[in-house]
């Protein structure tokens, strides 16, 4: 099972590592207003990789580690939707050796955590044109999401082979099948169709967007979803985001007022 960090909480806050440490962030933490929907844009790990005279390969692998990290706070702390982009419909056009890299490890990390992702009753849900991707990885995929399908807790979203317009593509053209054949109308097609039609179906938008690697773009990620979502950036490279660091945005996120275009919606 995932390491139990709530179970101590508030114990040893302001005792222990700094005021930044996980237990000080954590005892600062309003449990009930949690966001319950987090996307994050896993970025940085080439240049990371890069600035330690290493392969961008050892940036993907650590990377991996970080990508742990966070599911396990996410999931400690119960968060309902995690939405993680792991390859865009773009990252094709990156040497062939990096794409073949970036598969296997996403094979690696499915095989190795698919046992600990269940006992912590998470449901992996790959998003993206899973048809595409080479057979290693769309098998492994398969069985991860039909493994963990009935999984009631934490919803993962693993955007693979996913971009945004894409997705809105994908959306309109089975919209406009439906119309065709007389299954829906025109004049019926609004902003919940449209959004019952994309891979995130059902789950709410995201509440939280976290990019690290000190880029300020969305880069095709999760377009429709976006509109209202809080953004979080930070200059920290993906490998090296830790779960004081996710509490900082959950933290931060907790002092937002959102609006939605209202006056003040709390
Ligand atoms: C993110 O890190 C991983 C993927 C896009 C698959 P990058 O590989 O983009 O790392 P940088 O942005 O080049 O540093
Ligand atoms: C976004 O990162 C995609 C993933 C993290 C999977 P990129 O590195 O591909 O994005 P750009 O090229 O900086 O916009
Ligand atoms: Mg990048």
């Amino acid at each position: 099972m995932f390491k139990r960090l709530l179970a101590n909480r508030g114990k040893n806050a302001g005792h222990s590592a700094g005021a930044d440490s996980e237990q000080d962030l954590l005892a600062k933490l309003d449990l009930t207003r949690l966001p319950v929907h987090v996307a994050i844009i896993m970025d940085g790990n080439g240049r990371w990789a890069t600035w330690r005279g290493m392969p961008r390969s050892f940036g993907h692998r650590a990377g991996v580690k970080a990508l742990r990290r966070v599911v396990e706070l996410c999931v400690e702390l119960q968060i309902k939707h995690l939405t993680v982009y792991a390859f865009s419909t773009e990252n094709w056009k990156r040497p062939l050796e990096e794409v073949n890299i970036l598969m296997d490890l996403l094979v690696e990390y499915l095989y190795k955590e698919i046992d600990e992702l269940c006992a912590n009753n998470v449901k992996i849900n790959p998003i993206g044109i899973l048809a595409e991707l080479p057979e290693k990885a769309r098998t492994a995929v398969y069985a991860a999401r039909e493994r963990s399908g009935a999984n009631t807790g934490m919803v993962f979203n693993v955007a693979l082979n996913y971009g945004g317009r894409a997705e809105l593509v994908q959306a309109i053209r089975a919209i406009v099948g439906k119309v065709s054949e007389g299954r829906l109308r025109v004049e019926d097609i609004d902003g919940e169709v449209l959004a019952a039609h994309l891979y995130t179906a059902a789950q709410p938008d995201p509440d939280l967007l976290i990019r690290p690697s000190g880029d300020y773009r969305v880069s095709n990620f999760l377009l429709w979803q976006l509109a209202y979502t809080e953004l979080w950036l930070t200059d920290t490279m993906w490998p090296d985001f830790s779960k004081q660091e996710l509490l900082k945005a959950f933290l931060d996120f907790q002092s937002r007022e959102r609006r939605f275009g209202g006056l003040v919606h709390k």
